[in-house]
């Protein structure tokens, strides 16, 4: 099978890698890719969302199956774009339609989802300038933290929690008044939930679902998750609190439900649900829907998911997903991601990376890398994940440390508390 995937980060590299081990893999493209994905398959230099490049690319390498990575291009319509073509209609595209890519595109309609299916998730509001007033009495009958959301895509910003009743109001006229441009013309007004996050990631033909091993994400930039968002710092895998009883729960209250709820809405959803859930005392509620993998959780999730996944991919494509097995590795997997210093704020691109060579027995998927006179620089804020085995995330977690610290660039930055939490 030659088969195209979509996008150009670490979850990217890390998708690339487990998908080059299949048997049925006879060539691999990766667009736009970056400097490490050329390793385990051939870069394209078409952006994952220019779409008429990519139709033209698959007719002419005769591409037999298409993988989406960033949630871009899914919430684009790359789906429907394939769908709706007389050349490429009966090449699959594993990644949710149009449709259903709206449970990531708009924060409004993945409430009203939870809400029509019975999906546990915190109260919420959704406000526009129009009904502006009801909002500022929501917030009122809520208690401090608050939580607003932009409505649609805002590459991960869209989220503020507010320690204050009167930033929370003024933030939120601010939000309605163009701060993030359109994205914000709707804000959802949540109740705060408190309690340790997990991801967890399915995959689905529609009807039929495989659940993948679990993940947790470490966001902020600092250690004992101090400053800034980022897109992420590091992931381990399993989580420890996620046990049997729990991620009983977890399909019988979320993922089942949102699976049907695709299913008898009409959505066609054939590829990766990410599910950001946060466990309540013992009951997991959504935080948010993704219609993608996690980024850096897949740099740990790839590790520990033994089948062929190209297998399970065309499980998805034919509609019999029910029919293939998905086997788990024991083994603990984490990630530890090194970052250009001054990110999430202002860094700057074009380091030379050295000391990728000498890592031993952790696997570096690229993040933002580039090749420039046949040397790898960083061009990115995250720059490389480190990914180990252990038999705990204790071992795995010591054994991407030491790594970490031979892989060298200017002002190169690293959490070295990953998993302090669990
Ligand atoms: P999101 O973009 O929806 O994932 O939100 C970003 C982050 O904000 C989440 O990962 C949580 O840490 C936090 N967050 C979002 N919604 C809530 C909520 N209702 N209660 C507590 N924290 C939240
Ligand atoms: N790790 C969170 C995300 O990919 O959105």
């Amino acid at each position: 099978m030659k088969l195209l995937l979509l996008g150009s980060g670490g979850r990217e590299h890390a998708l690339a890698w487990k998908i080059a081990q299949s048997p049925k893999i006879e060539k691999l493209y990766i667009a736009p890719g970056n400097a490490g994905t050329r390793n385990v398959g051939e870069n394209v230099a078409i952006k994952a969302d220019d779409f008429e490049a990519i139709k033209t690319f698959v007719i002419e390498n005769g591409i037999n199956m298409v993988v989406v990575g960033p949630e871009d291009p899914l919430v684009k319509g790359v789906y429907n774009f394939f769908k709706e073509d007389e050349a490429l209609k009966d090449i699959p595209v594993i990644g949710p339609s149009r449709t259903g890519a709206v449970l990531e595109g708009s924060k409004e309609f993945a409430k009203e989802f939870m809400m029509r299916h019975n999906i546990p998730t915190a109260a919420y509001k959704s406000i526009t300038a129009e009904n502006l007033e009801e909002g500022l009495a929501f917030l009122e009958t809520l208690e401090a933290p608050y939580v607003l959301k932009a409505d649609g895509l805002c590459a991960g910003k869209g989220v503020l929690i507010l320690p204050t009743l009167e930033e929370a109001k003024k933030e939120l006229k601010e939000m309605l008044n163009g701060m993030f441009g359109g994205a914000s013309a709707t804000v959802v007004i949540e109740e705060f939930l408190s309690g340790i996050e997990c991801s967890v990631f399915v995959l689905t033909d529609g009807k039929n679902y495989k659940i993948l091993p679990e993940a947790k994400d470490y966001k902020r930039i600092g250690e004992g998750d101090k400053g800034l968002n980022t897109g992420g710092m590091g992931s381990i895998s399993p989580v420890p609190f996620a046990d049997k009883e729990w991620m009983q729960k977890v399909e019988d209250r979320i993922i089942r439900p949102t699976v049907e709820g695709l299913a008898t809405e009409g959505i066609d959803y054939k590829g990766f649900i990410f599910f950001g859930l946060i466990n309540v005392k013992g009951n997991p509620m959504v935080i948010e829907y993704n219609v993608r993998m996690g980024d850096p959780e897949t740099e740990s999730v790839m590790l520990r998911i033994k089948s062929d996944l190209v297998e399970l991919f065309e499980g998805v494509a034919a509609g019999n997903l029910n029919e293939k097995t998905l086997e788990i590795d024991e083994r603990a997997a984490v990630c530890v991601m090194l970052v250009s210093g001054g990110y999430p704020e202002a860094y700057d691109k074009g380091y030379a990376i050295s000391g990728l060579d000498e890592v031993k027995d952790s696997i570096v998927f690229h993040a933002g890398t580039a090749v420039k006179d046949d040397q790898v620089v960083t061009s990115g804020g995250r720059v490389i994940a480190v990914s180990s085995y252990g038999a705990n995330k204790e071992e795995a977690l010591a054994q991407s440390f030491a790594n970490a610290q031979k892989i060298n660039f200017d002002k190169k930055y690293f959490r070295s508390d990953i998993g302090f939490d669990l």
